[in-house]
C-alpha cells in the first residue's frame, strides 16, 4: 500500500485516474477497469481528501481507504469470483468501496457482504454506497453492511464464492476458510510489519491452495478496542 505508481495530485476525474492505473499497467482486466469507473472513488473519501492519489487516505478510526492500485489487484484476483448470482463477502469494508464494486459485480441475484467493526465507518460506507452506482443493490437487499467482528466472517450468507479482507490478520481466520466455498477463492494480507497478500484457493476437496501474490502495508486485523487506542 505504500508503493505509489503515480502521484494522482494533479488528477481530477475518476476516468483520468484508471487511465493512468491502465497505462502504468497496474489494472489489465477490461472488467476491473470498467467496475472502477461505474464506483466513483471520490463518492468514498471523507470531504477534503484528494480522492484520485494513487495512495491509501485516513478516514478516521485509525483505518485508511486503500490505494486505488490496490483496490484494482484485489478486484483482478476475485473477478472470476464475481460473476452474477455469486455471494462475496468483504471483512473491513471501511469506506464501502470495495463492496460497492463487488456488489455490481455479482448483481442483484448475487449477494455482496460487507463487514465493518467500527459503526460509524458502518454509516458511513452506506451513506458513500447510496451516493453511488450501487445504491440501488443496496436498497434491493443484494448489497448489506454489517457492523461485527469480521474475523467471524459472516456465517448467514456463506459459503462465499469470494472473500475479500481489507486488514492484515497475523494469520488467516478460520472461521474465514470455512465459509469459503470449495472452487471459491480468499484474498487476505497476513503478517504483522511484512505482510503478503495471499491469494487462498479451497480446492472441490475442501484443501487449500496458497499463493504470495506481493508484499503490502495493511492496517491491522483487529480488536475494536486495539484499533481504536491505535493497536
Ligand atoms: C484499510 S481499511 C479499509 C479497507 C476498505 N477496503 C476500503 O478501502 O475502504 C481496513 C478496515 O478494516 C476494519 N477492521 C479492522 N479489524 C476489523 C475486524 N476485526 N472486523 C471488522 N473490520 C475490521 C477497519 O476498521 C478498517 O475500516
Amino acid at each position: 500500500m505504500e508503493q505509489r505508481f503515480f502521484s494522482g495530485s494533479g488528477i481530477n476525474r475518476n476516468k483520468e485516474m484508471l487511465e493512468h492505473l491502465q497505462r502504468y499497467g497496474v489494472i489489465k482486466s477490461k472488467k476491473a477497469a470498467e467496475i472502477m469507473e461505474t464506483i466513483d472513488r471520490a463518492l468514498f473519501v471523507p470531504d477534503g481528501t484528494p480522492p484520485y492519489v494513487d495512495s491509501p487516505m485516513q478516514i478516521g478510526y485509525n483505518a485508511t481507504i486503500s490505494a486505488p492500485h490496490m483496490h484494482a489487484m484485489c478486484l483482478e484476483l476475485l473477478e472470476d469470483y464475481l460473476k452474477p448470482g455469486m455471494h462475496a463477502l468483504d471483512v473491513g469494508s471501511g469506506t464501502g468501496y470495495l463492496t460497492a464494486c463487488f456488489a455490481v459485480m455479482v448483481g442483484p441475484q448475487g449477494r455482496a457482504v460487507g463487514v465493518e467493526h467500527i459503526p460509524e465507518l458502518g454509516e458511513f460506507s452506506i451513506k458513500n454506497i447510496k451516493k453511488s452506482a450501487a445504491a440501488p443493490l443496496l436498497e434491493g437487499g443484494s448489497l448489506l453492511i454489517h457492523v461485527g467482528d469480521g474475523r467471524q466472517g459472516w456465517p448467514e450468507f456463506a459459503p462465499y464464492d469470494a472473500i475479500h479482507v481489507g486488514a492484515a490478520a497475523p494469520e488467516i481466520p478460520p472461521a474465514l476458510i470455512e465459509q469459503l466455498k470449495p472452487g471459491g477463492r480468499l484474498v487476505i494480507p497476513v503478517g504483522n510489519i511484512f505482510q503478503d497478500l495471499k491469494v487462498v484457493d479451497k480446492n472441490m476437496d475442501g484443501t487449500l491452495s496458497v499463493q504470495s501474490e506481493t508484499s503490502v502495508r495493511y492496517v491491522p486485523l483487529t480488536s475494536r478496542e486495539a484499533q481504536l487506542r491505535g493497536y
